[in-house]
Protein backbone atom coordinates (compact mmCIF):
# COMPACT_ATOMS: atom_id res chain seq x y z
CA UNK A 1 0.00 0.00 0.00
CA UNK A 2 1.24 3.34 -0.56
CA UNK A 3 4.79 2.41 -2.46
CA UNK A 4 5.47 4.51 -5.32
CA UNK A 5 6.69 2.29 -7.68
CA UNK A 6 5.93 -1.14 -8.58
CA UNK A 7 8.81 -3.79 -6.82
CA UNK A 8 11.05 -5.06 -9.52
CA UNK A 9 9.29 -8.81 -9.00
CA UNK A 10 6.25 -7.25 -10.19
CA UNK A 11 7.35 -6.03 -13.66
CA UNK A 12 6.54 -8.11 -16.72
CA UNK A 13 9.16 -8.03 -19.33
CA UNK A 14 7.93 -5.43 -22.10
CA UNK A 15 6.41 -8.09 -24.43
CA UNK A 16 3.68 -9.39 -21.34
CA UNK A 17 2.96 -5.66 -20.53
CA UNK A 18 -0.36 -4.31 -21.10
CA UNK A 19 -0.59 -2.28 -24.22
CA UNK A 20 -3.18 0.16 -24.20
CA UNK A 21 -2.65 1.46 -27.86
CA UNK A 22 -3.91 -2.23 -29.16
CA UNK A 23 -7.20 -2.44 -27.14
CA UNK A 24 -10.47 -2.49 -29.09
CA UNK A 25 -13.09 -0.86 -27.74
CA UNK A 26 -16.14 -3.07 -29.66
CA UNK A 27 -19.18 -3.28 -28.14
CA UNK A 28 -19.33 -6.53 -26.56
CA UNK A 29 -22.73 -8.44 -26.19
CA UNK A 30 -25.25 -7.94 -23.30
CA UNK A 31 -27.68 -10.62 -23.31
CA UNK A 32 -31.15 -9.99 -21.73
CA UNK A 33 -32.10 -13.05 -19.64
CA UNK A 34 -36.00 -11.65 -18.28
CA UNK A 35 -36.81 -13.92 -21.65
CA UNK A 36 -35.41 -16.93 -20.80
CA UNK A 37 -38.45 -18.22 -18.85
CA UNK A 38 -40.91 -17.04 -21.69
CA UNK A 39 -41.88 -19.72 -23.80
CA UNK A 40 -42.54 -17.77 -27.03
CA UNK A 41 -39.39 -15.27 -26.57
CA UNK A 42 -36.97 -18.12 -25.55
CA UNK A 43 -35.41 -18.78 -28.75
CA UNK A 44 -34.57 -15.53 -29.31
CA UNK A 45 -32.52 -15.33 -25.98
CA UNK A 46 -30.99 -19.17 -27.37
CA UNK A 47 -29.99 -17.30 -30.51
CA UNK A 48 -28.24 -14.48 -28.79
CA UNK A 49 -26.43 -16.55 -26.55
CA UNK A 50 -25.70 -19.13 -29.41
CA UNK A 51 -23.65 -16.08 -31.04
CA UNK A 52 -22.16 -15.02 -28.12
CA UNK A 53 -20.59 -18.39 -27.76
CA UNK A 54 -19.12 -19.33 -30.91
CA UNK A 55 -17.81 -15.85 -31.21
CA UNK A 56 -16.28 -14.86 -27.78
CA UNK A 57 -16.79 -17.56 -25.40
CA UNK A 58 -18.12 -14.51 -23.32
CA UNK A 59 -21.01 -12.24 -22.90
CA UNK A 60 -22.75 -10.13 -19.68
CA UNK A 61 -26.04 -10.60 -18.61
CA UNK A 62 -28.40 -8.48 -17.16
CA UNK A 63 -32.20 -9.29 -15.61
CA UNK A 64 -30.52 -12.50 -14.44
CA UNK A 65 -32.66 -12.25 -11.07
CA UNK A 66 -30.05 -11.89 -8.47
CA UNK A 67 -31.06 -9.14 -6.62
CA UNK A 68 -28.68 -6.20 -6.84
CA UNK A 69 -28.52 -6.17 -2.78
CA UNK A 70 -27.29 -9.76 -2.69
CA UNK A 71 -24.29 -8.97 -5.00
CA UNK A 72 -23.42 -5.39 -3.27
CA UNK A 73 -23.60 -7.04 0.26
CA UNK A 74 -21.27 -9.96 -1.25
CA UNK A 75 -18.85 -7.57 -2.47
CA UNK A 76 -18.86 -5.70 0.85
CA UNK A 77 -17.99 -9.10 2.77
CA UNK A 78 -15.06 -9.35 0.13
CA UNK A 79 -14.19 -5.61 1.06
CA UNK A 80 -14.22 -6.00 4.92
CA UNK A 81 -12.40 -9.60 4.25
CA UNK A 82 -9.45 -7.57 2.20
CA UNK A 83 -9.68 -4.93 5.02
CA UNK A 84 -8.64 -7.36 7.88
CA UNK A 85 -5.09 -7.49 9.37
CA UNK A 86 -2.57 -9.60 7.07
CA UNK A 87 -1.63 -11.61 10.50
CA UNK A 88 -5.68 -12.83 10.70
CA UNK A 89 -5.77 -13.42 6.56
CA UNK A 90 -2.42 -15.61 6.66
CA UNK A 91 -3.97 -17.85 9.32
CA UNK A 92 -6.01 -19.16 5.98
CA UNK A 93 -2.81 -19.03 3.67
CA UNK A 94 -2.25 -22.09 1.61
CA UNK A 95 -0.81 -22.63 -1.44
CA UNK A 96 -1.90 -25.96 -1.93
CA UNK A 97 -5.04 -26.11 -4.94
CA UNK A 98 -6.43 -28.93 -2.77
CA UNK A 99 -7.52 -27.20 0.35
CA UNK A 100 -11.24 -26.21 0.40
CA UNK A 101 -9.88 -22.62 1.88
CA UNK A 102 -6.91 -20.64 0.60
CA UNK A 103 -5.39 -17.47 0.75
CA UNK A 104 -3.36 -16.29 -1.40
CA UNK A 105 -1.68 -13.34 -3.51
CA UNK A 106 -0.18 -13.09 -7.19
CA UNK A 107 -0.70 -16.45 -8.98
CA UNK A 108 0.97 -19.27 -7.07
CA UNK A 109 3.19 -16.76 -4.47
CA UNK A 110 5.85 -19.43 -4.27
CA UNK A 111 6.42 -20.70 -7.74
CA UNK A 112 5.38 -17.18 -10.16
CA UNK A 113 8.75 -15.42 -11.14
CA UNK A 114 6.85 -12.57 -12.04
CA UNK A 115 4.27 -12.06 -9.34
CA UNK A 116 0.85 -10.16 -10.14
CA UNK A 117 -0.91 -7.48 -8.33
CA UNK A 118 -3.08 -9.05 -6.45
CA UNK A 119 -4.64 -11.11 -3.39
CA UNK A 120 -7.61 -13.60 -3.31
CA UNK A 121 -9.39 -15.97 -1.22
CA UNK A 122 -10.73 -19.37 -3.03
CA UNK A 123 -13.55 -21.50 -1.43
CA UNK A 124 -15.74 -23.85 -2.53
CA UNK A 125 -19.67 -23.58 -1.95
CA UNK A 126 -22.04 -26.57 -3.41
CA UNK A 127 -23.54 -28.12 -1.76
CA UNK A 128 -23.39 -25.32 0.73
CA UNK A 129 -23.69 -26.84 3.89
CA UNK A 130 -20.47 -29.15 2.83
CA UNK A 131 -18.24 -25.94 2.86
CA UNK A 132 -19.68 -22.54 4.80
CA UNK A 133 -18.37 -24.01 8.07
CA UNK A 134 -14.63 -23.88 6.69
CA UNK A 135 -15.30 -20.10 5.52
CA UNK A 136 -13.52 -17.53 6.98
CA UNK A 137 -15.51 -15.86 10.55
CA UNK A 138 -14.01 -12.67 10.14
CA UNK A 139 -15.84 -10.51 9.20
CA UNK A 140 -18.99 -12.26 10.98
CA UNK A 141 -21.30 -11.33 8.13
CA UNK A 142 -18.86 -13.08 5.62
CA UNK A 143 -20.74 -16.60 5.53
CA UNK A 144 -24.78 -14.96 5.70
CA UNK A 145 -23.54 -12.60 2.71
CA UNK A 146 -21.21 -14.80 0.84
CA UNK A 147 -23.70 -18.41 0.97
CA UNK A 148 -26.57 -15.94 0.03
CA UNK A 149 -24.54 -14.66 -3.38
CA UNK A 150 -22.80 -18.25 -4.04
CA UNK A 151 -26.52 -20.34 -3.62
CA UNK A 152 -28.08 -17.27 -5.83
CA UNK A 153 -25.35 -17.75 -8.44
CA UNK A 154 -25.59 -21.88 -8.69
CA UNK A 155 -29.31 -21.87 -9.67
CA UNK A 156 -28.29 -18.90 -12.55
CA UNK A 157 -25.40 -20.98 -13.39
CA UNK A 158 -27.50 -24.03 -13.47
CA UNK A 159 -30.08 -21.90 -16.11
CA UNK A 160 -27.24 -20.76 -18.07
CA UNK A 161 -25.58 -24.36 -18.34
CA UNK A 162 -28.35 -25.82 -19.68
CA UNK A 163 -29.31 -23.09 -21.95
CA UNK A 164 -26.09 -23.32 -23.49
CA UNK A 165 -25.99 -27.31 -24.02
CA UNK A 166 -29.68 -26.65 -25.54
CA UNK A 167 -28.01 -24.44 -27.98
CA UNK A 168 -25.48 -26.96 -29.01
CA UNK A 169 -28.39 -29.37 -29.77
CA UNK A 170 -27.36 -31.86 -27.35
CA UNK A 171 -29.46 -34.06 -25.08
CA UNK A 172 -29.00 -33.11 -22.20
CA UNK A 173 -31.24 -35.25 -20.05
CA UNK A 174 -28.67 -37.43 -18.80
CA UNK A 175 -26.56 -34.33 -17.89
CA UNK A 176 -29.11 -32.76 -15.57
CA UNK A 177 -27.79 -34.72 -12.57
CA UNK A 178 -24.31 -33.77 -13.36
CA UNK A 179 -24.70 -30.02 -13.22
CA UNK A 180 -26.80 -30.72 -10.07
CA UNK A 181 -23.67 -31.93 -8.47
CA UNK A 182 -21.01 -30.31 -10.20
CA UNK A 183 -18.28 -28.27 -8.42
CA UNK A 184 -18.27 -24.04 -7.12
CA UNK A 185 -15.10 -22.58 -6.78
CA UNK A 186 -15.30 -18.85 -5.46
CA UNK A 187 -12.32 -17.00 -6.50
CA UNK A 188 -12.11 -13.62 -4.14
CA UNK A 189 -9.48 -11.15 -5.98
CA UNK A 190 -8.80 -7.71 -4.36
CA UNK A 191 -6.48 -5.67 -7.40
CA UNK A 192 -5.24 -2.67 -5.29
CA UNK A 193 -4.27 0.47 -6.81
CA UNK A 194 -1.10 0.44 -8.83
CA UNK A 195 1.08 2.96 -8.96
CA UNK A 196 2.28 1.84 -12.53
CA UNK A 197 -0.42 -0.05 -14.25
CA UNK A 198 1.49 -0.30 -17.09
CA UNK A 199 4.25 -2.52 -15.99
CA UNK A 200 2.17 -5.28 -14.44
CA UNK A 201 -1.10 -7.14 -14.42
CA UNK A 202 -3.73 -8.29 -11.58
CA UNK A 203 -4.14 -11.85 -13.72
CA UNK A 204 -2.01 -12.82 -16.77
CA UNK A 205 -4.03 -14.18 -19.94
CA UNK A 206 -5.67 -17.78 -19.05
CA UNK A 207 -8.59 -19.20 -20.09
CA UNK A 208 -10.93 -21.07 -17.00
CA UNK A 209 -11.34 -24.65 -16.73
CA UNK A 210 -14.40 -25.44 -16.20
CA UNK A 211 -18.15 -25.33 -17.82
CA UNK A 212 -18.53 -21.13 -17.19
CA UNK A 213 -17.25 -18.30 -14.92
CA UNK A 214 -19.71 -15.75 -13.31
CA UNK A 215 -18.42 -12.71 -12.37
CA UNK A 216 -19.26 -9.96 -10.52
CA UNK A 217 -17.07 -6.94 -10.26
CA UNK A 218 -16.51 -3.58 -8.38
CA UNK A 219 -15.24 -1.90 -11.97
CA UNK A 220 -13.79 -1.90 -14.91
CA UNK A 221 -9.98 -4.33 -15.60
CA UNK A 222 -11.39 -7.24 -17.02
CA UNK A 223 -10.08 -7.60 -20.90
CA UNK A 224 -11.19 -10.37 -23.60
CA UNK A 225 -9.20 -11.75 -25.82
CA UNK A 226 -11.01 -12.06 -29.44
CA UNK A 227 -10.34 -14.87 -32.31
CA UNK A 228 -7.63 -12.56 -34.05
CA UNK A 229 -5.94 -11.94 -30.58
CA UNK A 230 -7.06 -8.83 -30.19
CA UNK A 231 -7.50 -7.50 -26.03
CA UNK A 232 -11.03 -5.85 -25.73
CA UNK A 233 -11.42 -4.27 -22.33
CA UNK A 234 -15.04 -5.43 -20.67
CA UNK A 235 -17.50 -2.10 -19.39
CA UNK A 236 -18.61 -2.12 -16.49
CA UNK A 237 -22.36 -2.40 -16.28
CA UNK A 238 -24.16 -1.74 -13.18
CA UNK A 239 -25.80 -4.54 -12.51
CA UNK A 240 -24.83 -6.82 -14.69
CA UNK A 241 -22.84 -9.87 -14.32
CA UNK A 242 -20.50 -11.37 -16.41
CA UNK A 243 -20.43 -15.10 -18.23
CA UNK A 244 -17.17 -16.79 -19.55
CA UNK A 245 -17.40 -20.18 -21.30
CA UNK A 246 -14.68 -22.55 -20.06
CA UNK A 247 -12.57 -25.06 -21.00
CA UNK A 248 -15.11 -28.31 -20.65
CA UNK A 249 -17.82 -26.27 -22.74
CA UNK A 250 -15.11 -26.14 -25.26
CA UNK A 251 -14.21 -29.73 -25.17
CA UNK A 252 -17.76 -30.88 -25.13
CA UNK A 253 -18.38 -28.57 -27.71
CA UNK A 254 -15.53 -30.12 -29.88
CA UNK A 255 -14.25 -26.54 -30.34
CA UNK A 256 -17.51 -25.25 -31.51
CA UNK A 257 -17.88 -23.22 -28.52
CA UNK A 258 -14.40 -21.35 -27.15
CA UNK A 259 -13.60 -20.80 -23.67
CA UNK A 260 -12.23 -17.36 -23.19
CA UNK A 261 -9.21 -16.04 -22.53
CA UNK A 262 -8.87 -13.19 -20.29
CA UNK A 263 -6.54 -10.84 -18.48
CA UNK A 264 -7.11 -8.05 -15.59
CA UNK A 265 -5.76 -4.86 -15.89
CA UNK A 266 -5.07 -1.84 -13.04
CA UNK A 267 -5.89 0.97 -12.34
CA UNK A 268 -3.57 3.81 -10.59
CA UNK A 269 -6.58 5.36 -9.08
CA UNK A 270 -8.67 2.63 -7.69
CA UNK A 271 -8.72 -0.68 -5.86
CA UNK A 272 -10.85 -3.84 -7.79
CA UNK A 273 -12.64 -6.42 -6.60
CA UNK A 274 -13.96 -9.11 -8.35
CA UNK A 275 -15.75 -12.40 -7.61
CA UNK A 276 -15.67 -15.01 -9.55
CA UNK A 277 -17.72 -18.16 -9.05
CA UNK A 278 -16.18 -20.98 -11.17
CA UNK A 279 -18.30 -23.96 -12.47
CA UNK A 280 -17.56 -27.57 -13.53
CA UNK A 281 -18.97 -30.90 -13.71
CA UNK A 282 -17.91 -33.36 -10.91
CA UNK A 283 -14.66 -33.84 -9.82
CA UNK A 284 -14.02 -37.10 -11.16
CA UNK A 285 -16.37 -37.16 -14.43
CA UNK A 286 -14.34 -37.44 -17.94
CA UNK A 287 -15.24 -34.47 -20.43
CA UNK A 288 -15.23 -35.22 -24.42
CA UNK A 289 -16.75 -34.19 -27.46
CA UNK A 290 -20.23 -34.95 -27.57
CA UNK A 291 -21.13 -37.44 -30.25
CA UNK A 292 -23.66 -35.30 -31.65
CA UNK A 293 -20.62 -32.86 -32.65
CA UNK A 294 -18.51 -35.52 -34.04
CA UNK A 295 -18.68 -36.45 -37.38
CA UNK A 296 -15.91 -36.68 -40.89
CA UNK A 297 -15.89 -33.14 -41.09
CA UNK A 298 -15.33 -32.68 -37.53
CA UNK A 299 -13.19 -34.95 -36.13
CA UNK A 300 -12.78 -35.43 -32.48
CA UNK A 301 -10.40 -32.74 -31.38
CA UNK A 302 -9.65 -32.71 -27.84
CA UNK A 303 -8.59 -35.72 -25.18
CA UNK A 304 -10.88 -36.78 -22.73
CA UNK A 305 -10.11 -35.18 -18.97
CA UNK A 306 -11.91 -34.45 -15.60
CA UNK A 307 -11.06 -31.70 -13.54
CA UNK A 308 -9.60 -33.77 -11.08
CA UNK A 309 -6.69 -34.94 -13.93
CA UNK A 310 -6.44 -31.65 -14.34
CA UNK A 311 -6.05 -30.59 -10.20
CA UNK A 312 -3.65 -33.96 -10.27
CA UNK A 313 -1.88 -32.39 -13.15
CA UNK A 314 -0.80 -28.72 -11.77
CA UNK A 315 -0.18 -30.06 -8.83
CA UNK A 316 2.10 -32.90 -9.63
CA UNK A 317 4.05 -30.44 -12.17
CA UNK A 318 3.77 -27.99 -9.62
CA UNK A 319 2.61 -25.74 -12.15
CA UNK A 320 2.16 -21.94 -11.30
CA UNK A 321 1.69 -20.33 -14.88
CA UNK A 322 -1.57 -20.72 -16.38
CA UNK A 323 -0.48 -20.17 -19.83
CA UNK A 324 1.32 -23.46 -20.17
CA UNK A 325 -1.84 -25.00 -19.69
CA UNK A 326 -3.22 -22.75 -22.28
CA UNK A 327 -0.48 -24.13 -24.66
CA UNK A 328 -0.54 -27.50 -24.15
CA UNK A 329 -4.47 -27.97 -24.01
C1 LIG B 1 -10.34 -14.38 -13.04
O1 LIG B 1 -9.93 -14.52 -14.18
O2 LIG B 1 -10.56 -15.34 -12.31
C2 LIG B 1 -10.56 -13.01 -12.45
C3 LIG B 1 -11.16 -12.09 -13.42
C4 LIG B 1 -11.42 -10.74 -12.84
O3 LIG B 1 -10.97 -10.38 -11.75
O4 LIG B 1 -12.11 -9.97 -13.53
FE1 LIG C 1 -10.23 -16.50 -14.99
Amino acid sequence: MGVPHVPQRYVLPPSQRPNPTLYLTTTLPIVDLSSLHNASQRSQTLDEIQSACKELGFFQVVNHGIPLAVMNDALDAATEFFNLSLEEKMLLLSANVNDPVRYGTSLNHANDKVHFWRDFIKHYAHPISKWIHLWPSNPPSYKDKMGKYAQAVQVLQKQLTEAMLETLGLNIGHLHEEIEEGCQLMAINCYPACPEPDLTLGMPPHSDYGTLTILLQSGPGLQIMDNDRNWHSVPFVEGALIVQLGDQIEVMSNGLYKSVVHQVTLSAENKRLSIASLHSLPLNKKIQPAPELVDEQHPVSYNEFSFRDFLDFISNNNIADRRFIDSIK
